[in-house]
């Protein structure tokens, strides 16, 4: 089966499901961030088990459900749970979910990761807003995988993420008082965090926060067209500027704290996109 085969036949199911509703917005929540999701009307919530096509979800912390509804009137789709490289998955396979959202409709995306700072104003608790990113993980879910259906196979990258949301999202913040900057995000793969001096060249090499998520995402929605907003919240200073040494189990501490805060700020900015 192709790809396009297979994201049409996961589209077919969620139609049937959602009876045709055609969401404009969708956002990806990262690691422990689930809970951030704002009150839906009209909830359907179908799990990834059940999709035909679709991969599943093995990190704890991520739950793997698609929720659509309306917020303010404002059609959402939202992945609670998304799929890394590290968990295995052929990179192609990554482009699954987000080809799903464009298909059923999805003209902007919101991406939410937790992610270790390299940068001093940027403590726990703090949001990155996305302005660029590295891909350091040496490897793109677009290789092999064309469809002229998902877009051209050459594409520009200069505004990968799409300003006027950025300064939606920063504006959002002052008015919230959560402390945010703008940054590039650099990918690496994990699953391990990253060595001191991989800390050190990172930050030479122009990151302002890392993680293992966001870009493949970020490209395959840039292919098709869709508007990214990337909402990078600071869970740990990078290795080696952390006193401390890092575990997940300190990323989902962090991000439960960050849950209400990012909460507010979608309800915030969805009206706004
Ligand atoms: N490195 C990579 N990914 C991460 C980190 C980190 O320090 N924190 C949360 N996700």
């Amino acid at each position: 089966m192709t790809q396009l085969q297979q994201v049409k036949k996961a589209v077919a199911f969620i139609n049937k499901k959602t009876k045709n509703f055609k969401p404009e917005i969708a956002l990806i929540t990262g690691s422990g961030l689930a809970g951030s999701v704002p009150p839906l009307e009209k909830k359907v919530v179908i799990s990834y088990a059940a999709i035909p096509g679709f991969l599943q979800s093995t990190v704890p912390g991520h739950s793997g459900n698609l929720i659509f509804g309306t917020y303010k009137g404002r059609k959402l789709m939202i992945m609670q749970g998304r799929f890394h490289y590290y968990e295995g998955h052929p990179m192609k396979d990554l482009a699954v979910s987000v080809r799903t959202m464009f298909m059923l409709g999805v003209q902007k995306l919101i991406v939410s990761a937790a992610v270790g700072s390299l940068d001093m104003k940027l403590k726990p608790g703090s949001l990155c807003v996305l302005n660029d990113h590295i891909n350091f993980m040496c490897n793109n879910p677009l290789i092999g995988n064309h469809d002229p259906a998902f877009g051209p196979m050459f594409f520009d990258l200069s505004e990968a993420y799409d300003k006027k949301m950025r300064k939606t999202a920063l504006d959002a913040c002052k008015k919230l008082k959560i402390n945010a900057g703008e940054g590039v995000y650099l990918a690496a793969t994990g699953p391990n965090f990253e060595t001191p001096a991989e800390i050190r060249a990172f930050k030479k090499l122009g990151a302002t926060v890392v993680g293992m998520s966001v870009v493949p995402e970020v490209l395959v929605a840039r292919q098709c067209g869709i508007l990214v907003l990337g909402l990078a919240w600071v869970s740990n200073m990078g290795c080696g500027i952390a006193k401390e040494p890092l575990s997940h189990a300190q990323t989902i501490r962090e991000t439960k704290k960050i849950e209400g805060k990012f909460k507010d700020l979608l309800e915030a900015i969805l009206p706004k996109l």
